[in-house]
């Protein structure tokens, strides 16, 4: 028998698995109850329709459980080509014979129902790469994740109402300092250890940086709007040529989804529209929907510059999240959609880092300096269109997550990557600068 008061035994790590699969995909069938009509549609030549990220996620387990690790024959071969992003751009994918709302959900739940004999059957211990540790069923939770906060992009922008989410967050605050020093020298970048992350988190390596300030809170909505108000979209001193030239052919002067209010009911303040809805910007909340130009104008008008993902990594102070081991709770970080929206700056300061750096995971992701490039020793898995197709000089990594990623698809090591004119993603920034 337990002692009375003994902590209960931790659930079988297979029942966790279990737990993540059946917890991402409630969220995609949340996110696809709608209309037929708004699934299939087209919202944005950006994004795919929501019908094809439903049953790409299906095929995707299908391929990797399945097929890969579970040795099962194809049950829908004919379907890969259609679900295969590297042969349709998402701008095509409307045009595909795609399964249909009702299809899609009946392959996915098959799909998933052989997913779960195979979780039942095999061995953890194996040390085949794909099932040791359960590592595939980790890759397919946060894939699923992944086109998650992919479809809530896709709504926001189709200007639907819906998935609109009023969780309580906690209040920003004021005070302290802005800017916090991190001292120079070496640490470890990247992760051999941390569970079901991804092939370009590795191989962990030092870098040795130089001491920098890093701002301890992300740039918020207030911040920007000085920027916008000091005519920081028509001074090219502020912008990378590119970004000036494209600033300039789009027309744009300040975040998506911000209209002015010329009415002047409002005393001509800035309005954002968030799913579907029409509101005043809040000017506490960290600036999202900017692209890496933005960002990277801001800072220069500024006086700062982004800070570089290393440095934005080592402000995370070496764990799986800036303020420890511990899974995320409601007083540390703003994930998983609690509210469609950002919390204040200032909100969580029990999540800070050891350095005091402040909501570096969950609100917004935050557009670093760097390229997404291998680390040194970086081995491709377990396969190279995860990653390695998209390093050089053509995207910009982020960090951190935003409101809508899940805590099990983030960590402080956790690299995604956007091309630079990106602003659909929930994406913000926060400043740096060296020491010197
Ligand atoms: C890591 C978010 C850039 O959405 O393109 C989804 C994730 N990879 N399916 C993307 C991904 C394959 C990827 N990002
Ligand atoms: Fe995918």
């Amino acid at each position: 028998m337990r002692e009375p008061h003994a902590p209960p035994p931790a659930p079988p790590e297979k029942e966790l698995i279990a737990a993540e699969l059946a917890a991402a995909r409630d969220r995609s069938l949340a996110y696809t109850d709608m209309e037929d009509d708004l699934l299939v549609r087209q919202h944005s030549p950006l994004m795919s329709p929501l019908v094809w990220d439903l049953a790409h996620v299906g095929n995707y387990e299908e391929l990797w459980v399945l097929r890969e690790a579970g040795g099962i024959t194809p049950l829908r071969p004919e379907i890969d080509d259609i679900y295969d992003a590297f042969k349709h751009p998402r701008r095509d994918r409307p045009s595909l014979p795609l399964l249909g709302p009702a299809e899609a959900r009946r392959y996915i739940s098959g799909v998933r129902g052989r997913v779960l004999d195979v979780l039942d059957s095999v061995d953890l211990d194996d040390p085949h790469p794909l099932r040791a540790g359960g590592f595939v069923f980790g890759l397919v939770v946060q894939h699923e994740h992944q086109h998650d906060e992919t479809m809530l992009a896709t709504v926001q922008l189709s200007g639907e109402p819906g998935l609109i989410r009023d969780g309580e967050l906690p209040p920003g605050a004021r005070g302290g300092p802005d800017e916090v020093f991190v001292p120079p020298g070496p640490f470890v970048m990247g992760t051999d250890t941390l569970p079901w992350a991804y092939d370009n988190e590795r191989p962990a390596h030092p870098v040795d940086l130089p001491g920098y300030w890093i701002d301890r809170r992300p740039v918020s909505n207030g911040d920007y709007v000085a920027f916008i108000a000091d005519g920081g979209y028509d001074d090219p001193r502020w912008w990378r040529p590119e970004g000036w030239e494209w600033v300039r052919r789009k027309g744009i002067g300040a975040p998506l989804f911000w209209t002015r209010d010329v009415a002047g009911d409002t005393g001509g303040g800035w309005w954002r529209r968030r799913f579907g809805r029409m509101e005043p910007v809040p000017s506490g909340e960290p600036v999202q929907h900017v692209s890496w130009y933005e960002a990277d104008a801001y800072a220069r008008w500024a006086g700062r510059r982004l800070p570089t993902e290393a440095e934005w990594e080592k402000a995370c102070g070496g764990r799986r999240y800036p303020w420890g081991d511990a899974d995320p709770t409601p007083d540390l970080a703003n994930l998983g959609h609690r509210a469609a929206r950002p919390a204040p700056v200032g909100a969580y300061p029990a999540g800070a880092s050891p350095y005091g750096v402040e909501q570096l995971v969950g609100d917004v992701w935050e557009w670093t300096g760097s390229w997404f490039q291998p680390y040194p020793g970086f081995r491709s898995f377990p396969y190279p269109e995860y990653s390695e197709v998209f390093f050089g000089e053509t995207y910009r990594v982020l960090r951190g997550g935003s409101w809508a990623t899940h805590p099990t698809a983030v960590r402080t090591t956790f690299r995604n990557w956007d091309y630079p004119i990106r602003r659909q993603i929930f994406a913000g920034f926060r400043c740096a600068r060296g020491a010197g």
